[in-house]
C-alpha cells in the first residue's frame, strides 16, 4: 500500500502541475484597439529579445487597506495618524496562497522555476525575464516593435494577450504587453513663450501685495526665487529643524537625474547656507546618475533645486529609477520596460523608512495607461498613504487636452475604439490617493493656461471630494462639455518664471514649472513642524485639504486651461478643476496642522 502510494506520488505531482491548464483554452486577458495615437507598428519583435515581464497578482485585501487609509488620513477620525507598518501594509497587499500556487504551476509548465522568479516584498508582483519567443507562447500573442511618430522612440508591445482560463482570476495583468505610456517629465518650459512675462534684466524694485496680504518683492512677478516662494506663501520665518527624522523625496524617471554642480550653483545663488550639502541618491532598477553636464535632466535639476533648496537642512532623497527608453530595435537593449512606476513602488514599499513627503513631476495621458495597470499603481500609492507618506504629483502641462505639446495639433480622441472627442486627464495625477499639483502665473495669481486638471475617466470621484466638485459642477451651464469629461479630480498650484542653473548656465529664457516640488517642500515643512511637536506626519493629504485645509489656501479665481479646441475649465471662487482650492498660506496651514491631533 505504502509502496504504491510512493510510486504514485511523482505521477500525482505531475498531474497537479499540468491538469489545471490542460484543455483549458487561452482566453483573451486584455486587448486594446490598436496603439494609442502617435504610435505605429514598425516590425515584428526579435524572438530572442529579453522582456522583463511583471505579473500583478490580485490583492484581495485591498478594500481593507483602503478603509485603513481613509480612517488614518481623516483628521476628525479617532485613528488619525495611526499609520501602518511595512508588515501590516504588506499583509493587506499579499495574494491568496492559492494564487501563488496556481501561478507557480503555470510558470513551471513553461520551464520557469522559483530561481527564475523575483518576488516583491508583499509577494503581489512576480517578475520574470524571458525571451520574446517564450513570452509569445505563454501569452498566446505576437510582440511587435512600435515606433512613436513624433519622438522616434521604439518599444516592444502587443495589443492583445491571452491566459489560460483558470489563471484569469489569479492574475490582474502582465506588462509590458498593452502599455504604451511614456511617463514624460512635466516641465512647462515650452509654454512660457506665449504665457509668461518676458524675462527682464532689471526687474522693478519695491514691493507688491502677495496672496497672503503681505508685501512681496515686486521682482517676484517676473522671476521666481526661493525667497519669492517663501514670501508669496507666507513661510519667510520658518526654519526646518527636525533633521534627524523628517525627509523629502524627489523622484526621477526616464533618464532624468540632477546635476550636482547645477544644484550647488543654485544653492550659492539662492540659499548659501545649503551650499556644500548633499542629498541621498537611491538607484532603482539600474537607474543612472551621470554627472556629465550634457546628461543633466532639466526636470530633475529643477525639482531638486526648488524642493531641497526650500527645505534645507531637511535631508533629501533623490530616486533615480531605470527601465527607460529608448529601446533601439537593432541592439539587444535589455530592461526597456518603460513602465517604471511599478519598480519604484516595489522598492519604496519594501523599505522600513520612507520619506514622509515625495514629489513626482512625471505622467502621461491616462488613456495610454491600461486601466488595470493604473488601478494597480494607484493601489500602490494608497499603500504608501497608509504608511503615512504624502504624495504630490504634477497635474500635467496640457490644459484639458492630450499630451501633444502643440495645442493646435491636439487630437483629444479616445483610443477605446470609439474615437470620440474627449478631454484627456493625466495619470498618476488622476489617482484619488495622491495630491495633484497644478500651476499659476503672475501676482495676483492666475491659473496657468497649460495647467492640466479635470476629471478622471478611470477613477470614481472619491468621497472627500464630493461636496466640492458638486458645487463646481452645479455652477456650469447645463450641457457644458457634455461627454468631454467624466466628473472627478483635484489640483493645487504655483508656477512662474525662474532662471535656475541648468547644465552650468542660467537658462536665459527661464520659464519653468516647479509646482509639485514647491508644494511638496511646504508639506515637508509642515511635517517638520508636526514632528517637532511630537505629532505624526500628515500622510495622505486630501481628506485634510478638503475638510479643513482649504481654509488656509489662497483661492485662485482667475484663468482657465484651454485644450481640445475649448477654453477648458474656469478658475472660480472656491474649488475648481484648474486650481483646486488654491495655493498655500504656510503660517495658516501650520497653525491648522499643529491644532490637529
Ligand atoms: C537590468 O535590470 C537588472 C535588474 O532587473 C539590473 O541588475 C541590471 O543592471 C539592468 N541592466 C541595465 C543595462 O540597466
Ligand atoms: C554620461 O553622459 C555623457 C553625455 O551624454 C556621455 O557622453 C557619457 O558616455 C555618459 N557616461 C556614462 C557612464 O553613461
Ligand atoms: C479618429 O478621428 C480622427 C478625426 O476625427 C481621424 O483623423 C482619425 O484617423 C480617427 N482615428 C481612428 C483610429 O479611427
Ligand atoms: C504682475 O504682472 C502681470 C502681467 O504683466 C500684471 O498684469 C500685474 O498687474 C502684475 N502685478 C502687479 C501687482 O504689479
Ligand atoms: C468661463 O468663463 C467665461 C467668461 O466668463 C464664460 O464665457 C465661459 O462660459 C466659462 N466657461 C465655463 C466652462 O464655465
Amino acid at each position: 500500500m505504502k509502496l504504491v502510494a510512493l510510486l504514485l506520488l511523482p505521477f500525482a505531482v505531475a498531474l497537479a502541475s499540468t491538469v489545471p491548464f490542460k484543455g483549458c483554452h487561452q482566453k483573451v486577458k486584455e486587448n486594446i484597439h490598436g496603439p494609442p495615437s502617435g504610435w505605429y507598428k514598425h516590425a515584428p519583435a526579435q524572438k530572442h529579445y529579453i522582456l522583463e515581464l511583471k505579473i500583478a497578482l490580485p490583492q484581495p485585501k485591498f478594500p481593507e487597506l483602503e478603509q485603513h487609509l481613509w480612517e488614518i488620513s481623516d483628521p476628525s477620525h479617532a485613528r488619525y495618524g495611526a499609520y501602518l507598518s511595512k508588515q501590516e501594509t504588506e499583509a493587506l497587499m499579499t495574494p491568496y496562497p492559492e494564487t501563488l500556487d496556481v501561478v507557480g504551476e503555470w510558470l513551471a509548465l513553461h520551464g520557469l522555476t522559483e530561481e527564475d522568479v523575483i518576488r516583491s516584498s508583499a509577494r503581489d508582483w512576480v517578475t520574470i525575464r524571458v525571451p520574446v519567443g517564450l513570452a509569445e507562447e505563454m501569452l498566446d500573442t505576437t510582440y511587435h516593435v512600435y515606433k512613436h511618430a513624433e519622438t522616434g522612440e521604439s518599444i516592444v508591445r502587443t495589443t492583445s494577450y491571452s491566459l489560460p482560463d483558470i489563471l484569469h482570476h489569479h492574475v490582474d495583468f502582465i506588462q509590458p504587453t498593452t502599455m504604451f505610456a511614456r511617463f514624460k517629465a512635466f516641465k512647462s518650459t515650452m509654454h512660457w513663450a506665449n504665457q509668461a512675462q518676458p524675462v527682464v534684466s532689471s526687474p522693478p524694485g519695491g514691493t507688491i501685495t502677495g496672496p497672503a496680504g503681505n508685501p512681496v518683492d515686486a521682482s517676484c512677478n517676473y522671476t521666481i526665487t526661493l525667497s519669492c516662494l517663501r514670501q508669496l506663501y507666507n513661510a519667510e520665518r520658518y526654519k526646518t529643524t527636525a533633521t534627524n527624522c523628517n525627509k523629502l523625496g524627489i523622484t526621477g524617471f526616464i533618464g532624468q537625474y540632477a546635476n550636482n554642480k547645477d544644484l550647488q550653483q543654485f544653492y550659492q545663488d539662492q540659499n548659501p547656507s545649503a551650499y556644500g550639502s548633499k542629498y541621498t541618491l537611491v538607484s532603482i532598477n539600474g537607474g543612472k546618475d551621470n554627472q556629465s553636464y550634457d546628461a543633466a535632466g532639466d526636470e530633475a535639476d529643477l525639482d531638486t533645486q526648488f524642493g531641497f533648496g526650500l527645505t534645507w537642512p531637511t535631508p533629501g532623497t533623490f530616486y533615480t529609477t531605470g527601465g527607460e527608453p529608448p529601446y533601439i530595435p537593432d541592439l539587444l537593449t535589455p530592461n526597456n520596460t518603460n513602465e517604471p512606476y511599478t519598480y519604484w513602488l516595489e522598492h519604496v514599499l519594501s523599505q522600513d523608512d520612507i520619506p514622509q513627503t515625495i514629489s513626482t513631476s512625471y505622467g502621461d495621458d491616462e488613456q495610454t495607461v491600461p486601466y488595470t495597470y493604473a488601478i494597480r499603481v494607484c493601489a500602490g500609492m494608497a499603500a504608501l498613504g497608509a504608511r503615512g507618506v504624502s504624495l504630490l504629483f504634477s497635474s500635467g502641462d496640457n490644459g484639458v487636452g492630450d499630451s501633444n505639446s502643440n495645442p493646435a495639433t491636439q487630437i483629444c480622441k479616445s483610443n477605446d475604439g470609439r474615437n470620440v472627442t474627449q478631454f484627456l486627464p493625466t495619470f498618476p495625477a488622476s489617482c484619488p490617493y495622491v495630491t495633484s499639483v497644478g500651476g499659476t502665473v503672475n501676482i495676483p495669481e492666475t491659473a496657468a493656461s497649460f495647467s492640466s486638471g479635470g476629471f478622471s475617466n478611470y477613477f470614481a470621484r472619491p468621497a472627500y471630494q464630493e461636496a466640492a466638485v458638486s458645487v463646481y459642477l452645479a455652477m456650469l451651464a447645463p450641457g457644458t462639455y457634455e461627454g468631454l469629461y467624466n466628473p472627478h479630480f483635484l489640483t493645487w498650484q504655483h508656477n512662474q518664471n525662474t532662471s535656475p542653473p541648468f547644465r552650468g548656465q542660467r537658462s536665459p529664457a527661464g520659464g519653468t514649472s516647479c509646482a509639485a516640488p514647491t508644494f511638496a517642500a511646504f508639506v515637508s515643512m509642515l511635517n517638520d513642524a508636526r514632528i517637532n511637536a511630537q505629532k505624526t506626519p500628515l500622510g495622505f493629504l486630501n481628506p485634510f485639504l478638503y475638510s479643513t485645509g482649504y481654509t488656509a489656501l489662497n483661492d485662485i479665481t482667475d484663468g482657465n486651461n484651454p485644450g481640445c479646441g475649448t477654453l477648458g475649465f474656469n478658475a472660480t471662487v472656491g474649488w475648481d478643476p484648474v486650481t483646486g482650492y488654491g495655493t498655500p498660506n504656510f503660517e495658516k496651514l501650520k497653525e491648522l496642522v499643529l491644532a490637529m491631533p
